[in-house]
């Protein structure tokens, strides 16, 4: 069984969409354990709430200290018997500690073609605006493993989307974002299945659920 704990700081449509594949079986033996955002008003919060999910309110300024913060944080994901972290529009950098303790087992959706437009601050319309400015033809979505480096871990899957010569980056998010919706379960379901062997260096680690 896959446990995952969603991260997430925006309205959380990548949560919807994995709550949605889950409803409808196309995600069998997955369960989401926990939701967590550094934003007390984040949709994703309100979308856990309306589907019954424990959620948590995780902000480094409520603590006095980053290891008490991320004491909590790793108290709260093992609490809840979680096996799979999954990024889902998580705007903050994820302690190295919980990477490390999570270490191959944590994804993270990226709305461009990493390793294109893709690091630290490369989030939101930014990356779709450098897209257009770079007059790409292809754009697309990612779904990578995470390590210490932003948007910088091994891919796990990725699909294109192409640019029109109309497109605004309102445009080309929306469309990004409806193949972010269809890959993010994909991603999952071959984790789930066992099919995802992630090549870390000389090794080759097969992210199974446990
Ligand atoms: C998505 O575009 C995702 O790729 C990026 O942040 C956005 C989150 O959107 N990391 P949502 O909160 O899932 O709707």
């Amino acid at each position: 069984m896959l446990d995952i704990a969603v991260f997430g700081s925006g309205r959380g449509s990548n949560f919807k969409a994995i709550l949605d594949a889950i409803a409808d079986g196309r995600l069998p033996e997955t369960r989401i354990v926990l939701v967590v955002s550094n934003a007390s008003d984040a949709g994703i919060l309100d979308l856990a709430r309306a589907a019954r999910l424990p959620y948590r309110h995780m902000s480094r300024k409520q603590y006095a200290s980053e290891e008490s913060f991320v004491a909590d944080m790793l108290a709260a994901l093992r609490a809840a018997g979680t096996n799979l972290i999954v990024l889902a529009g998580y705007m903050k950098h994820l302690p190295a500690p919980i990477v490390t303790a999570f270490r191959h087992r944590i994804l993270n959706i990226h709305p461009a073609l990493l390793p294109k437009f893709g690091g630290k601050g490369m989030y939101g319309s930014r990356v779709h605006e450098a897209v257009l400015a770079s007059h790409e033809a292809l754009t697309g979505a990612t779904v990578h493993v995470v390590d210490e480096v932003y948007d910088h871990g091994p891919i796990v899957l990725q699909r294109t989307v192409p640019v029109l010569d109309t497109d605004s980056p309102e445009s080309l998010a929306a469309r990004v974002l409806e193949m972010e919706h269809h890959i993010l379960p994909e991603a999952l379901r071959l984790v789930a299945e066992g099919r995802v062997t992630v090549a870390d260096g000389e090794t080759h680690v097969h992210i199974r659920p446990v």
